[in-house]
């Protein structure tokens, strides 16, 4: 599906082209007679902007207004504003963590530093962690300079500048990939995270990727959701209006709190994100990418990935990758006592 969309820039660079375009125009008319063709001229580009009244701004060829305010603006070439180009100049990871956080989700982003996100937790395998966020919705403020503190010290946060709402996640997750496709191509393996997860490192990296093995091609796994619904009722923020994704069901699909892709996948998904409706479900769109593709997902031994919560218990921990609904403050508490598990838990 060709996709016609119009992002701020790409208006700007219409407007541009168009006052440049009938400044040329006025000016080569004034030189004439006024023709009853120049006439019809003036007539017929009266309502777009003129050198004359710069305030009366072209009309972008798709007003904004005929787009769902839940369509997600994509491709719309975000930039970086907090980048970490040269983490994989040196070294090639095994694993690279995405988290998804708000910039205000500062004492999330500690507690995973000092949790799962801890990139030395396994002798000789090279894993990265990284923080993802787009811009406060609130322009100017005090947020961002914080967060632009917290980059400059532990060098973990990628930015772009789109605004970092509900509706706007699958724009995070599509710059994970984009980060993924441009500075760290040869990552063996990429997961996607949220914030508010359980998750062993350890056990994903012994268990199911197995560094010693040959590394896994077009592979995506993670707790499959098959046959889900679009929700279309609008007071659930999962609402997906039918005019942004008409069909019945989605693809199958990684439910969003942890799924975990080969590397190459990430750089096919970037790409094919660019020529397809982008939907604000981002983890139904991985399964919609996948389809276009023609990709299936891996499925995962049974309880591997969890998206409700578990109570904490060491020795069932040591042996699944994901727990969904754990908070900063419960994470700390229980870390301790799960590194301590390989004494007690056989494995
Ligand atoms: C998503 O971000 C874009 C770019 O900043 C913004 O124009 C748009 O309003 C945001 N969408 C939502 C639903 O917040
Ligand atoms: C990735 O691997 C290719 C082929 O081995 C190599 O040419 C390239 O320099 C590597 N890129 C990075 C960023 O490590």
């Amino acid at each position: 599906m060709q996709k016609f969309q119009f992002c701020s820039s790409s208006i700007v660079m219409v407007s541009i082209l168009c006052s440049t375009f009938l400044f040329l125009l006025l000016v080569k008319t004034q030189r004439e007679a006024l023709g009853t063709f120049s006439l019809l001229v003036k007539q017929l580009m009266k309502p777009q902007s003129s050198p004359d009244n710069p305030d009366l701004d072209v009309q972008p060829l798709r007003p904004a207004a005929s787009r769902h305010p839940l369509q997600v603006v994509y491709p719309c070439n975000y930039q970086f504003h907090l980048n970490e180009p040269n983490k994989c100049l040196k070294r090639t990871p095994f694993l690279v963590l995405l988290v998804i956080t708000e910039p205000k989700h500062v004492a999330k982003r500690h507690a995973i530093r000092q949790t799962w996100g801890n990139e030395n937790s396994i002798p000789g395998i090279s894993i990265l962690c990284l923080f993802l966020t787009g811009v406060h919705p609130i322009f100017g403020s005090p947020v961002q300079k914080h967060l632009e503190e917290e980059s400059a010290r532990y060098r973990d946060i990628i930015q772009q500048d789109f605004l970092d709402t509900y509706n706007n996640l699958t724009l995070k997750t599509l710059m994970g990939m984009e980060w993924i496709s441009k500075f760290c191509p040869n990552a063996t393996y990429v997961m996607k995270a949220d914030s508010d997860i359980f998750l062993n490192v350890d056990y994903l990296v012994s268990k199911l990727l197995k560094p010693h093995l040959r590394p896994k091609k077009n592979y995506m796994t993670g707790y499959i959701q098959r046959n889900n619904r679009p929700v279309r009722d609008k007071n659930y923020k999962w609402y997906i209006p039918p005019e942004v994704y008409p069909k019945v069901t989605y693809p199958p699909y990684c439910a969003g709190p942890g799924y975990v892709m080969s590397g190459d996948l990430s750089k096919k998904i970037y790409q094919v994100a660019q020529t397809i409706e982008v939907i604000n479900m981002e983890d139904s769109f991985m399964g919609i990418c996948l389809q276009e593709l023609g990709i299936r997902v891996t499925d995962s031994p049974l309880g591997l990935f969890n998206i409700e919560k578990i109570e904490y218990e060491k020795c069932r921990f040591s042996k699944l990758v994901v727990v969904h609904q754990y908070g900063p403050e419960e994470l700390l508490k229980i870390w301790p006592d799960f590194r301590a598990r390989k004494k007690t838990c056989n494995s």
